[in-house]
């Protein structure tokens, strides 16, 4: 029966088609028994739930299941029956069995038992084995679906940018070189630098920020055009919301100015929860119990006002406040955690940025909606934003979310090149660096704007997951490099 072709558990445990022979190859998760059978639960990652497969010890010697333990992969063929437990729909009366792959029982890592998350990231290699990183992995690639079809269906352009880089298009200085200078001897030039002329590109690079500046050249002909890669910072932030390498969505647009930027953040914010809603129930309904537990064992006011789901219904149910930097300050300051002195950072003068602190108070407390700021002071943001004519802010866009915080960051684009140029003076930012993105705006320049969506902030709220170091398979964090 072996020579059946296989089947993905997915398939099964969903059909009403039994009592037919099948074949599966899987791992094993769990493995109880009695005298006579023995129950073995088998996941193979196409779907959150097990196939239970029934052993019977007439059939297939006891001893053969010495080496079925948990980890363990095997080869199972025999009859698909409906259950009569009704925990599942199916299972599978075994008539062969073979073990593929043995996993020691004194050495294999992952037990059948609730595992916490610390632990799990120290075993990265095997957390795809748990029911909680199935399901995230599977989330994340709808999510990655999700992203190309929405852009995709509006004739938005996929580009390419790239991942090493000769500029810092945050201007904020954080991040990665590339080399391939010997570093124990690197050639100096006359003042005792280190002589980057020499070095693989000729110059200083680095790993790229983000794909912005070179998504702006392309929409700047092709009208409507995103990257998604790859991005990289060396902040110093040991957060739950921040990581060294992480994936960002970023949709350029010419002939499109902040208003038409937020309407596009809005609706694409709502298509991607309502498809994670629409595609991943199964997934979505273990981590909501996932997340209730989670909840439960904080403190009570720190706990969230909503469940997972529900919160995911509530973003495709209601559209997002759209305020200043002004008004949200102005709001803040009079707040009654700022006045009962609650937030770690007083909100007090106007100009300064908010913390994440100020931003869940926005959204949980105050509004109780996703909330899209714009306008904030020019200082505090990079220099490719447009200026407004009051001289003080710019045209920035940021989405904050329930939990998340800002979980968009975006802007309409400066086209003016004096004011560009300027900008960039002012600012220190090397103009060797930057001619290229200056000359658009010297030829056929036209108001454009865009926006970069965290991928895995995306995914913290979509899952539930409170750490980004959960919802990306290999997380790169300060002094973490492992895997
Ligand atoms: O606000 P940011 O820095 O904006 C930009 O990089 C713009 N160039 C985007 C654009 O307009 N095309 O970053 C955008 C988003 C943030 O809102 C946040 O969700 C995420 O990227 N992000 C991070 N995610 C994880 N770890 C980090 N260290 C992050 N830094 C930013
Ligand atoms: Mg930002």
């Amino acid at each position: 029966m072996h020579n059946l072709k296989r089947s993905e558990i997915k398939a099964l445990v969903n059909t009403t088609d039994y009592d037919r022979d099948v074949h599966v190859k899987a791992w094993v998760r769990t493995k109880r028994g009695s005298k006579h059978v023995a129950f073995v639960a088998l996941n193979d990652g196409t779907t959150i739930q097990n196939l239970q497969v029934v052993v019977d010890f007439d059939k297939i010697p006891e001893s053969k299941l010495l080496d079925v333990q948990t980890g363990a992969s095997v080869s199972v063929s025999g009859r698909l029956v409906e259950s009569k437990g009704s925990r599942q729909n199916v299972e599978l009366l075994a008539e062969e069995l073979d073990v593929l792959g043995k996993a020691d029982p004194n050495e294999y890592p992952l037990q059948p038992k609730k595992h916490s998350l610390e632990f799990l990231r120290e075993k990265a290699h095997l957390r795809f084995r748990t029911n909680t990183f199935g399901a995230v992995t599977r989330v994340r690639h709808a999510m990655i679906f999700a992203i190309h079809k929405f852009f995709n269906d509006r004739g938005f352009y996929n580009i390419h940018t790239p991942i090493i880089t000769g500029s810092d298009a945050e201007g904020a200085g954080e991040m990665f070189h590339v080399t391939a200078l010997d570093l124990s001897n690197p050639p100096r030039d006359e003042k005792g630098g280190i002589d980057f002329t020499k070095d693989f590109f000729g110059k200083e690079t680095n790993l790229t920020v983000s794909g912005q500046l070179e998504a702006e050249l392309a929409a700047l002909a092709m009208s409507k055009v995103y990257t998604f890669g790859p991005t990289f910072r060396a902040e110093n932030s040991n957060t739950s919301r921040h990581l060294a390498e992480f994936w960002m969505v970023e949709p350029e647009m010419a002939f499109c100015d902040i208003h038409d930027n937020m309407d596009l953040a809005e609706e694409m914010m709502q298509y991607l929860v309502s498809y994670a809603l629409d595609h991943c129930m199964e997934d979505l309904e273990f981590l909501d119990k996932r997340f209730a537990d989670e909840e439960s064992r904080k403190k009570k006011e720190d706990r969230a006002s909503m469940g997972l789901i529900e919160r995911l219904k509530f973003v495709t149910g209601n559209t997002f406040e759209r305020i200043t930097y002004t008004e949200a300050q102005d709001v803040l300051k009079n707040s009654k955690p700022n006045k009962k002195g609650k937030f770690t950072y007083a909100v007090d003068d106007w100009g300064v940025d908010f913390q994440s602190e100020h931003e869940r108070y926005l959204v949980e407390k105050h509004y109780q909606k996703p909330v899209m700021v714009t306008d904030y002071p020019r200082d505090i943001k990079a220099f490719y934003m447009k200026q407004n004519d009051d001289g003080k802010t710019v045209r920035a866009l940021d989405v904050l979310f329930p939990q998340i915080g800002e979980i968009i960051g975006g802007s309409q684009r400066e086209e003016n090149y004096d004011k560009l140029y300027g900008r960039i003076r002012e600012m220190d930012i090397p103009e060797e660096s930057m001619w290229w993105y200056l000359e658009t705006r010297k030829f056929g320049t036209v108001v454009h704007s865009g926006y970069g969506l965290g991928f895995e902030r995306l995914l913290l709220f979509v899952t539930g997951m409170g750490n980004i170091r959960d919802v990306i398979p290999f997380p790169r964090t300060p002094k973490n490099a492992e895997f």
